[in-house]
């Protein structure tokens, strides 16, 4: 197929980009410095002759952008994944957070996610609206935990971890997987996708793990409960890997 991905160049498109040329299908990327979504006429006629199979809208940009990709992929019955969050929902109350739970963010990213995933479900009800948590890479740069957790050493000189957060995240690959099964199998309406939802891991046990598999000696973890939510995204968890898969540590 050839798959429409959008934010190519941000951290988790070019993994979702890898991992369907590696399933052999066409890559295509919306250049946004030759076509302003904002610029709609413009932009739905290239998206016309572009003529996808498939649109995953993993980028940032305005829910006008989410919607008229959504419209377009309803129009032509094209499969469609929009990555939405784990932020929609604020940490009171506290989760683990429902597929259909109310969305309670109250902070400015959460809410404009919100405003994207109604965009999207209103043009589009067989789109997939996709919640992820905090993704984490060898290598990515971007927003990516273990490369935070680098900055925070290196900012504050010790990594703070809260025992009493359970994040919601998985590995970039697994999500990638995840939302390409989910291009040629859709599940209409919101999916959660976390690789933490099932095992319920505190984030002190999280970074110790990420320290021991990626060698990252110089990490001085200071553990602390100031931050206290259960964020886990029930609901998907036939869908993702277990994060001790990927972390052995963790079962220690
Ligand atoms: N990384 C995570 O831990 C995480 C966690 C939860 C949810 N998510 C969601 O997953 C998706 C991908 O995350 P990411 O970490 O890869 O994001 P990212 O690194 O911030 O990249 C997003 C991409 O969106 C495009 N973009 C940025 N600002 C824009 C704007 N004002 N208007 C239109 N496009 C804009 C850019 O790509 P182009 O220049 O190529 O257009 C950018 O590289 C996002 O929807 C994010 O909300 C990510």
């Amino acid at each position: 197929m050839k798959l429409l991905i959008t934010g190519l160049t941000g951290t988790l498109a070019p993994k979702l980009a890898a991992a369907a040329r590696a399933a052999g299908h066409q890559v295509l990327g919306w250049d946004r410095q030759a076509v302003d979504p904002q610029q709609a006429h413009a932009a739905q006629r290239w998206l016309s002759e572009a003529a996808p199979d498939a649109i995953a809208h993993l980028a940032m940009g305005g829910a006008d952008w989410a919607a008229m990709l959504a419209s377009h992929a309803a129009e032509r019955g094209l499969p469609m994944v929009f990555t939405s969050t784990a932020m929609v929902f604020d940490h009171q109350p506290d989760g683990p957070h429902r597929l259909h739970d109310e969305r309670t963010a109250k902070d400015e990213y959460g809410r404009y996610k919100i405003g994207c995933e109604d965009a999207v479900a209103a043009a589009n009800r067989a789109a997939n609206i996709v919640r992820i948590g905090w993704q984490i890479d060898a290598e990515a740069t971007g927003n990516n935990m273990l490369m935070v957790l680098d900055e925070w050493q290196r900012r504050e000189g010790k990594v703070a971890a809260s025992r009493a957060w359970i994040p919601a995240c998985s590995f970039m690959d697994d999500t990638a997987q995840a939302l390409l099964r989910l291009l040629q199998s859709p599940l209409p309406g919101f999916v959660h996708l976390d690789s933490n939802a099932q095992e319920g891991h505190g984030f002190d046990r999280i970074a110790r793990a990420l320290l021991t598999r990626f060698e990252r000696l110089d990490w001085q973890l200071e553990v602390h409960e100031a931050y206290r939510h259960d964020q886990r995204l029930l609901g998907g968890e036939l869908l993702m890997p277990p994060l001790s898969a990927r972390l052995p540590g963790l079962l220690d």
